[in-house]
């Protein structure tokens, strides 16, 4: 890079770690939103807002609201509660780009898919920003339960194995597919344990078709391995 470029390049490297740092740095709080999606850019991108890291029930408190629900109504989330809900997924919570959920090697392997009625986003974690991917209402094709069709946010957790497919690594064995499991399985915990806090409504998803909603986001049928619906309770 000669040196005009890279100074031209500077206030863009300052701006994107402002923003990295700015997310998990909990000395501000940040501003409500609307229900979702408030801002969509021409690109399809859904910007969400900083998470506020200061509210929130203790987690003892959290941990014995814990509980399936699957009366859920239709009713919005605010795009505050998106941004929250996926922070807490999976969300970047240190300068070193490492997430809230642990994962094996750190190779994170688990990808969000974000289906609203407005259509179906993927999870951004590095940008904090859902992209769109296609718009229309498909929670026909994100479960099987009655309950799916209405609930105002469903999670897919698809597998993606990009960061195990490094050259100088071993391809994912038994074992590490156990791994991915577990990471998967912590995420869906804190999305849980962000509902119970919230007083919103979360039930985890084996039930779900993974050709029909493979054929939606374009992965193949056994790289869907899980869903969650989120929403008010009924
Ligand atoms: C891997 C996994 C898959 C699940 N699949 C479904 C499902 O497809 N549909 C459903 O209604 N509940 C599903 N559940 C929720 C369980 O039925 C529920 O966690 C269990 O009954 C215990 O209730 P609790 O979560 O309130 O403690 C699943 C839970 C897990 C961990």
């Amino acid at each position: 890079m000669n040196r005009r470029a890279f100074l031209k390049s500077v206030p863009a490297l300052a701006m994107l770690a402002s923003a990295k740092s700015n997310l998990f740095d909990d000395s501000t709080t940040a501003s409500a939103a609307g229900p979702i999606p408030v801002s969509i850019t021409a690109e399809g991108v859904i910007k969400l807002s900083k998470p506020d890291l200061k509210k929130g029930i203790p987690v003892m408190a959290a941990l014995k609201n814990r509980k399936t629900t699957r009366d859920i109504s239709d009713k919005k989330l605010t795009l505050q509660q998106l941004s929250e809900l996926l922070w807490a997924a999976d969300g970047v919570n240190r300068p070193d780009g490492k997430r809230t959920a642990p994962a094996a090697r750190a190779k994170y392997a688990v990808d969000i898919y974000v289906v609203l009625p407005e259509g179906v986003y993927l999870y951004d974690v590095a940008k904090h920003e859902l992209a769109l991917v296609t718009k229309g209402d498909f929670r026909k094709q994100a479960g099987m339960q009655d309950f799916v069709f209405i609930a105002p946010v469903n999670l897919v957790y698809v597998l993606n194995l990009k960061n195990w497919q490094e050259k100088s690594q071993p391809k994912p064995d038994q074992k590490q597919d156990r791994w991915i499991s577990i990471e998967l399985g912590a995420i869906a915990e804190n999305v849980h344990l962000y509902c119970a806090s919230e007083g919103l409504g979360a039930v985890i998803r084996g039930m779900i078709d993974g050709k029909k909603f493979g054929e939606v986001i374009k992965v193949k049928p056994e790289q869907v391995l899980l869903a969650q619906t989120v929403g008010y309770p009924k």
